[in-house]
């Protein structure tokens, strides 16, 4: 079975609000109160202090970090083991030139619905919404928003503001009071700190946990002291207020954690999954409908598979199919040019005009001038842009005389396009566009597949207007 982490994000624009701590110790205290559920702990920032509490000892491949991970590397290959029996993907000072990867806002939950972590994740970032940043705030299950005093919730807003944008729904967002100093008192029915702080982020409709974190001198003192290492609360501050929000926090978390079925990375992973069997079905349609045989020289595709240069498709898609690349050479340079196999020019006009067709696409559209059967020729570029156009004589076509210049063209313009008693389907034109030989099918992918529909829009407008 896949496993699908759940994502806790630690964010808030305004630095010094308590994010770390809070990310670091909700880490530790997950861990002790669920200890056989993995937990792992990533930051953003390059202060290291996830490094500086979790370490056990340097990692053996010193480039298995964030980083490395955001850069695609398996989340197996990154995360240590560390103190407290959580997991920590070491910081890294090199995340800048990540920003270019995550243009798009929902990479990150990819990579960790695809990461095969399970537990819960929890990633600190940087005091800015930056694009990983975004990307953390998009991948959590829930996420976090530390503040203490009016500036960091009038910071929310930008938070809540990427949401709406997106048109996410907002219910994994919540504040946290922290860094609450409880001998703060007011008049009035604001009595403190966390209550005016939840009153005021009521009002402007962001939801507001009912715990808080009090500021306090002994978790101050946790990361400030001669050996340089930061100390958890759990173990070193464990008399004190702080101690017991945590473990309300934790109890809360945990709750959510438990009624949630499917987390967020398995939701959009389920959805990916899904878009690509789209996809494959519609490819799987597109290949069914092609023709068996090449339309100019009448051999089984699959008994002569090699040489398949070309693709066409009818305007009204009701023929398509493969043509070799001899065959649209040899029907081009005597459709184009007068020229049959037996001409002394005919080799370097073949190749010349070989060489055109391979790179553009050629419109074949039969029309009546008068009582003459004509033939407009044009060349596209694949995006759409016309670069040549022919008139072209269809002597003796109507009474399907062949002369050995034209016999190619005529054969496939009436296999492709013949209608109701062997007229030619009125109105109908075809386009022939070059592939790889060494895989034509992949033409038919939904990526080529949207080049050659969008072709066909600009050729259908091409010939509405002349
Ligand atoms: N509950 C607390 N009581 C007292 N001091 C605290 C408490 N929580 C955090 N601090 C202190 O506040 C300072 C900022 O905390 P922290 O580094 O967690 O904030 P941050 O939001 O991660 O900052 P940055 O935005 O720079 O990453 C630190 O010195 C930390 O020790
Ligand atoms: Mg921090
Ligand atoms: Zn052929």
């Amino acid at each position: 079975m896949h496993s699908y982490p759940y994502t806790i994000t630690i964010s808030s624009e305004k630095g010094g609000v308590g994010k770390t701590t809070l990310a670091t110790n909700l880490a530790i205290y997950l861990k002790a109160m669920r200890e056989d559920m993995p937990v792992t702990i990533l930051s953003f920032d390059n202060h290291f202090t996830i490094d500086k509490m979790f370490e056990i000892r340097k990692a053996l491949d010193e480039s298995a970090d964030v980083h490395a991970l955001l850069m695609g590397a398996p989340a197996r290959e990154v995360v240590q083991v560390g103190q407290y029996g959580v997991g920590y993907i070491p910081s890294s000072t090199e995340l800048a030139d990540i920003h270019e990867r995550f243009k798009g806002p929902m990479t990150l939950t990819r990579m960790l619905a695809e990461s095969g972590l399970s537990g819960i994740v929890i990633i600190d970032t940087r005091p800015d919404l930056n694009i990983l940043t975004q990307n953390a705030l998009y991948a959590a299950d829930r996420v976090l928003i530390p503040v203490k005093d009016m500036p960091s919730l009038e910071n929310c807003k930008n938070i809540f503001a990427l949401f709406d944008q997106r048109g996410i729904d907002k219910k994994s967002l919540a504040l946290l009071p922290c860094l609450i100093d409880s001998r703060i008192k007011f008049e009035g029915i604001f009595k403190d700190q966390k209550t005016l702080l939840r009153a005021f982020a009521v009002n402007r409709g962001y939801r507001c946990l009912d715990s808080y974190i009090s500021k306090s001198p002994k978790v101050e003192s946790l990361n400030t002291n001669p050996d340089g290492k930061i100390y958890p609360i759990l173990t070193h501050a464990r008399g004190t207020e702080v101690h017991s929000q945590f473990l309300e926090i934790t109890r809360d978390i945990l709750r959510s954690v438990d009624t949630t079925e499917e987390t967020r990375s398995c939701l959009y992973h389920k959805w990916l999954l899904e878009k690509e069997s789209r996809k494959k079905e519609s490819y799987l349609a597109r290949l069914e409908g092609l023709a068996e045989r090449c339309h100019i020289c009448g051999s089984l595709l699959s008994e002569k598979p090699e040489g398949r240069s070309f693709y066409f498709e009818t305007s009204d898609r009701a023929a398509r199919g493969f043509l070799h690349g001899d065959c649209v050479s040899d029907m081009l340079c005597s459709t184009l040019y007068g020229l049959t196999s037996r001409s002394d020019a005919y080799t370097a006009a073949r190749m010349a005009v070989a060489n055109n067709a391979g790179r553009a696409v050629s419109l074949l559209a039969p029309r009546m001038e008068g009582s003459e059967n004509r033939l407009d020729y044009r060349q596209f570029s694949m995006g759409g842009e016309q670069l040549l156009q022919k008139n072209i004589e269809m002597p003796g076509f109507d009474s399907g005389e062949f002369d050995g210049v034209h016999d190619k063209l005529y054969l496939l313009l009436n296999e492709a396009l013949s209608g109701f008693e062997g007229k030619l389907r009125q109105g109908g034109w075809l386009s022939v566009y070059p592939v790889d030989p060494a895989n034509p099918e992949a033409v038919l992918h939904e990526d080529y597949y949207k080049i050659i529909q969008k072709v066909q829009q600009s050729i259908s407008r091409e010939l509405e207007i002349t």
